[in-house]
Order: C-alpha cells, then sequence, then structure tokens
C-alpha cells in the first residue's frame, strides 16, 4: 500500500516554528489533516518525512504500543536532517541525543529510571509540599499586586511561580532560579530569536546545536556541584534521591544523571506556565467566566483541565517504529517516524464537543496535553495542584483583569505558549 502524503501547506505548517506562534493558521491545517489525512506523512526539504499522526484516539493507539513505538530510536522532538547528523557525531554511540533522560529511554531502562522519583510526584506525597506551594503562589500573588494594576501575566508572574515550585522541590536554592529560567528559556525556545541563547534568527543546524551544548554544558556543570553537595549532605528533596539512586547496584552514570536532573528542572515550568497564561487570558476575556470562578468556593478543577487543553503547552513528540505494525487503518513500516501531534488531537471534534470553545463546563474532559502511556507526564498531579493553588490564591485577590495588549506566542515546534500577556487588573 503507498503511504498517503499530506498536502505542503500542512507538512510545511508542522514543521514551522512561527505557524505555532501565530497559532489559527496552524489550527486550520490541522483541521484539515484530521478530517482528510489523520495519519499521513509530511515531507519536507529538510526533515525526513515523517507520519503526523492528528488524531487523539492513533495517539492513544501509539501510546498504549510502547513494543512498536519506541523512543530512544530517533530524536523524541521535531529534528531537521542536518541537526540529527550533528547531534548524532556529537553522541555517545551516535544515538543522537544530546540529554539522555526519561523521555529518551525505552524498556527496560524506562521504567526502572521512572520509578526512582514516581512515588514523589503522586498526590499522596504532593499533599506533604501543599503548603509550600502556597506559599510560593501567595509571595507570587504579592508581587503581582504591588505592579500596581498593570504587568504582563505571562512573563512577571507565569513565569516565575512554576519554577520557583519545580526549584523548592527539586531542592535549588532561590538564588539559582533566575539561571535555571534562563537555561530553560533557551533550551526549549532555541528557535524563538527572542529566547535563545543568543538572541539570533536560527540559520543552520551548526548553528542550533552549538547554542544548544553551550545550555547542555551549563546545566551539566550546575548539577554536577548540587550532586556532589547531596551526596555528602542529604536533604528531603529530589536532589538528594537523585543524586544518591542507584541502578543496577551502582550510581546512575554522569550521562543519566545530567538527563534526570534536566528533565525534573526544565518539564514543569514553561509547560505549567504557558496553562496557568492560558487560565488567565480566557478569564481576561470572559468577565463573566472570571466572576464565578473568583468565589472562593467555585471549584477550579474544570476550569485546570480545560486551560491544559487549551494551551496544550507540549505540541508534540516523536516516536519510532520497531517494527511493521497497523495503525489507523495505515502500515507503518520499521524504522518510520511519527509525530503525536498533541495540537491537534486536543481539538479533536471526534473527541470534544465544540473543541474551539473554552469550555470549564465539560463533563469528561479527555484532554491529552500529558500524553498517554508509559510516557505519560510524571508531573501531571504538580501540575494541576499548581494551577489550582495558584487560582485559588490569586483571582479572590483581583475585582476585574481584563487584556491591556496583544497576546503573543513562542515561535516553537516543541513546548509553546504566551510569551506575553498583558493585562489590567484591579486589586479586591
Ligand atoms: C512527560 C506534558 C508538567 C515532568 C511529559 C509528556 C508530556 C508532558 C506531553 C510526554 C508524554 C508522553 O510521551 O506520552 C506536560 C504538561 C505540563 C507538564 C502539558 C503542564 C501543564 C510537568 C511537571 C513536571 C513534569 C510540573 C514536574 C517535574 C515530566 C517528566 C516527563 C514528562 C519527568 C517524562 C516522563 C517519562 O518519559 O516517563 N509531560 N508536563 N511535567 N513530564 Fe510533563
Amino acid at each position: 500500500m503507498t503511504k498517503p502524503i499530506l498536502p505542503k501547506a500542512v507538512s510545511a505548517a508542522v514543521v514551522d516554528p512561527a505557524a505555532y506562534g501565530e497559532w489559527n493558521g496552524l489550527h486550520e491545517q490541522l483541521a484539515w489533516a484530521r478530517a482528510n489525512a489523520p495519519l499521513a506523512v509530511a515531507e519536507n526539504s529538510d526533515h525526513d518525512p515523517f507520519w503526523l499522526v492528528t488524531r487523539h484516539a492513533d495517539i492513544m493507539a501509539i501510546g498504549r504500543d510502547p513494543q512498536h513505538f519506541a523512543n530512544g530510536i530517533r530524536p523524541t522532538v521535531l529534528t531537521n536532517r542536518d541537526g540529527e547528523a550533528l547531534a548524532r557525531a556529537a553522541t555517545p554511540g551516535g544515538d543522537g541525543h544530546l540529554i539522555r533522560s526519561l523521555v529518551q529511554m525505552d524498556a527496560p531502562d524506562h521504567m526502572k529510571y521512572r520509578l526512582l522519583t514516581q512515588s514523589w510526584f503522586m498526590p499522596k506525597n504532593l499533599r506533604i509540599v501543599e503548603d509550600r506551594i502556597r506559599q510560593i503562589a501567595r509571595d507570587t500573588v504579592d508581587h503581582m499586586l504591588e505592579s500596581g494594576g498593570t504587568c504582563d501575566f505571562a512573563r512577571d508572574v507565569a513565569a516565575h511561580y512554576p519554577l520557583r515550585v519545580i526549584m523548592d522541590i527539586l531542592g535549588v536554592p532561590a538564588e539559582d532560579e533566575p539561571r535555571m529560567l534562563m537555561l530553560t528559556q533557551q533550551l526549549f525556545g532555541s528557535t524563538d530569536p527572542e529566547l535563545n541563547r543568543n538572541k539570533v534568527e536560527i540559520t543552520s543546524a551548526e548553528q542550533a546545536i552549538a547554542m544548544l551544548h553551550y545550555v547542555i554544558a551549563d546545566f551539566e556543570n550546575y548539577f554536577r556541584e548540587l550532586t556532589a553537595d547531596r551526596r555528602a549532605n542529604p536533604r528531603e528533596d529530589i536532589a538528594t534521591v537523585i543524586a544518591n539512586a542507584t541502578i543496577d547496584g551502582g550510581q546512575i552514570p554522569d550521562r543519566e544523571l545530567a538527563g534526570y536532573y534536566m528533565i525534573v528542572a526544565t518539564a514543569g515550568h514553561d509547560t505549567t506556565s504557558a496553562s496557568t497564561a492560558a487560565a488567565i487570558m480566557e478569564l481576561a476575556k470572559n468577565p463573566a467566566l472570571f466572576a464565578r470562578f473568583r468565589d472562593a468556593e467555585a471549584e477550579k478543577a474544570g476550569l485546570i483541565e480545560e486551560a491544559i487543553r487549551w494551551a496544550t503547552p507540549v505540541q508534540h513528540f516523536m516516536r519510532s517504529a520497531r517494527a511493521d505494525v497497523e495503525i489507523g487503518g495505515q502500515t507503518i513500516r520499521e524504522g518510520d517516524w511519527l509525530m503525536l501531534n498533541y495540537v491537534s488531537a486536543n481539538r479533536d471534534e471526534a473527541i470534544f464537543d465544540a473543541p474551539f470553545a473554552f469550555d470549564p463546563d465539560r463533563t469528561k474532559n479527555q484532554q491529552i496535553a500529558f500524553g498517554f502511556g508509559a510516557h505519560v507526564c510524571l508531573g501531571q498531579h504538580l501540575a494541576r495542584m499548581e494551577m489550582r493553588i495558584l487560582m485559588e490564591e490569586l483571582l479572590p485577590c483581583v475585582k476585574s483583569i481584563e487584556l491591556a495588549g496583544e497576546p503573543a506566542r513562542v515561535e516553537s515546534v516543541f513546548v509553546g505558549g504566551l510569551k506575553r500577556l498583558p493585562i489590567r487588573f484591579e486589586a479586591a
């Protein structure tokens, strides 16, 4: 059977950081793909061809089947051909993963490593840190109120709160947070000229890889010192768990150690910030919704779940087929590369009524922003809890919120969301 090929406009949009920044045009292309070619190949001159997976059901089916769909074989984030070749040349055994974290692992390593910290992120343990998180939320709200009625919510508020929470849980001291924030933005925003390390347009794979090397080396140097400290002085934090963990009877090798810290340190803030900013943007646009959720008694879960669906901060992950397999009516061949497009799946008309309406009252919100299957987001309960606590602390403290300028999105194919959200508010 021949592989269905996507029209050029769709293939071009799904690899274009600017399309994810602009957003509405991207949604038009994805809606077309869901309706006409939900599992079809994107061909672009710079990238190896890959299957674009746009339907919710197909992403679930792939997540459910790690036997056939691996994380470790090809890059887990879209990388162009030159970039992949350079990364392969620069990595041990040529595996092409500049970072080897949980995300790049498959069985049996994946579960061994995941289990080291999994219990930390379960709701039962998170209750222990709830008071600390609430204090960080209160400080964040105080800081916002001090700004006197206008701020860039994305930059001044949303970007800092989840960072402080994850750094607290990880064990990074407050004075080092600006460095962590900068490095994460450089890592995830490496294609956005406003956010990347050298503040430049990226014109070649060499340039992108060289920049990423510096960012990763900075992270590694930082975490090397933290490891030494926690081996000498164990504390009640995740750094202590990671630094002192053993795998197959020995210490975690350096590469995996750095990868572990980096995934925990980075996965949890730009993502949670993006969902938080999305919630505030929708409340700023809709005074009736704002009035409802401002009520201290109002249950916030529906608002939070819908904001996560709406924002879909992790816009895709890639998988590679280990063997020939049928899925969604197509035959995927061994070695094929697939883009799980969560942005599309979270607007899938087959799953969501009126998917383009922001509706906190969806009865069963099956949003898939945290992925699905063995790699499902380790921090999903933490992300929801952080958002709930911030909404509980913030909303009663303001009488009104409105947009005070044009919001702008990050230009990135991977982690996206609002980088600017100018708002005006009146303190209560
Ligand atoms: C994995 C999304 C917050 C830590 C993932 C995946 C997605 C995701 C899509 C990959 C799932 C898959 O491949 O099936 C999000 C979103 C968040 C968020 C949308 C916020 C709204 C967090 C937080 C943490 C975190 C707060 C805290 C540390 C991780 C880790 C993984 C992961 C460690 C790798 C899990 C694995 O490969 O086994 N996340 N995440 N995330 N996330 Fe999150």
